[in-house]
């Protein structure tokens, strides 16, 4: 775990956030109210209409197309998503985003509570459609969300609220990629359905991802070497994902499931490096002048980053792919 900040430190981002309640109050327009956003049952069959059959019927034949790999990434995204409560409880642990009595009417919170209601409607959809495929073993996948819920989640922020912004920009945007390369491959493999489903979360991650960025951008202007810092010590160990602590029962089930995204590219080692030179770029890192010491060497490290994890990436791209197959419940205890 990288060096945790002190309890001085972090009361001292909470005083900064605090001040920065109107800016994420103005950010809200990056939410959509109810009335505009998509719904799940938007896109998946009526089930109370005269062709539900029918529709079903073609659900279940498109769905025949998709390979058991991206159906495995499929899962691990829905279970990820699943998981929602746990993202909820992290942001309200971190000092000036705090929700303070779980109807409040302060910016931070109504972001809060606003991004969770938009987030919740991802597990929704894509739970509902991996039922309607009669494709994967549902309890298996049911099991492995209860079993992640129980086992928690840290992000390796120590509360600190610099470091829980820097870590949703990263993670929201990751997801994005996830989605986005899931919804391509679906619509290659003959699954438009999946497609479709899966591009209205990637546009959903989209909006979150801007949102996270620009609070981290503004914060990099109010206390840059601050910035700095927080940023450098989230990057200085691999950035946890959320669904990292997943289970089935057995053991291993999250590298598993990586292997297998990494395998057929919906998330891989280039993705990694590719967010961290988005972000170095994104909020000036490398022209940043007048930082303290430690925000001139923190500036140091992370300049040098992303070529760093883009070598890494190359060189486990040049090695060939092991030929272990993995072995999921989800999918009946079949490999792929
Ligand atoms: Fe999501
Ligand atoms: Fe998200």
């Amino acid at each position: 775990m990288s060096d945790l900040p002190d309890q001085t430190v972090i009361q001292a981002h909470a005083e900064v956030i605090r001040g920065l309640e109107p800016f994420a109050r103005e950010n809200l327009s990056l939410l959509k109210s109810v009335e505009e956003s998509w719904q799940p049952s938007d896109v998946l069959p009526d089930m109370t209409g005269e062709g539900w059959p029918e529709a079903v019927a073609r659900l279940r034949q498109q769905a025949r197309a998709v390979p058991d790999g991206l159906l495995v990434v499929l899962v691990g995204n829905t279970v990820t998503e699943e998981a929602l409560p746990a993202y909820q409880t992290m942001l309200n642990r971190h000092p000036g985003v705090t929700d303070a009595t779980g109807a409040s009417e302060d910016g931070w919170a109504l972001w809060t509570r606003g991004w969770t209601a938009e987030e919740n409607r991802h597990g929704e959809i894509l739970s509902r459609y991996l039922y309607l495929t009669g494709r994967v073993d549902l309890r298996a996948v049911e099991v492995t969300t209860q079993h992640l819920l129980r086992n928690g989640f840290d992000p390796g922020t120590g509360n600190d609220t610099y470091r829980g912004l820097v870590y949703t920009s990263f993670q929201e945007r990751a997801t994005k990629i996830s989605h986005g390369n899931t919804a391509r491959l679906a619509n290659e493999s003959g699954d438009p359905l999946l497609g479709k489903i899966c591009a209205l979360v990637t546009g959903d991650e989209s909006r979150h991802e801007e949102a996270y960025k620009r609070f981290v951008s503004k914060i990099f202007e109010v206390d840059p070497s601050g910035a700095m810092v927080a940023f450098a010590e989230m990057m200085r160990h691999v950035v946890a994902m959320p669904a990292r602590r997943m289970s089935d029962g057995g053991e291993g089930l999250f590298d598993r499931f990586s292997a297998v995204a990494q395998r057929i590219g919906v998330y891989t080692a280039r993705d990694y490096a590719e967010i961290i030179e988005h972000l170095v770029g994104l909020w000036n890192v490398r022209a940043l002048t007048g930082l303290t010491s430690a925000g001139a060497e923190a500036q140091e490290y992370l300049g040098k980053l992303a070529d760093r994890y883009r070598a890494l990436a190359e060189r486990a791209a040049a090695r060939p792919l092991p030929k272990r197959a993995e072995r999921f419940s989800w999918l009946f205890g079949r490999s792929c």
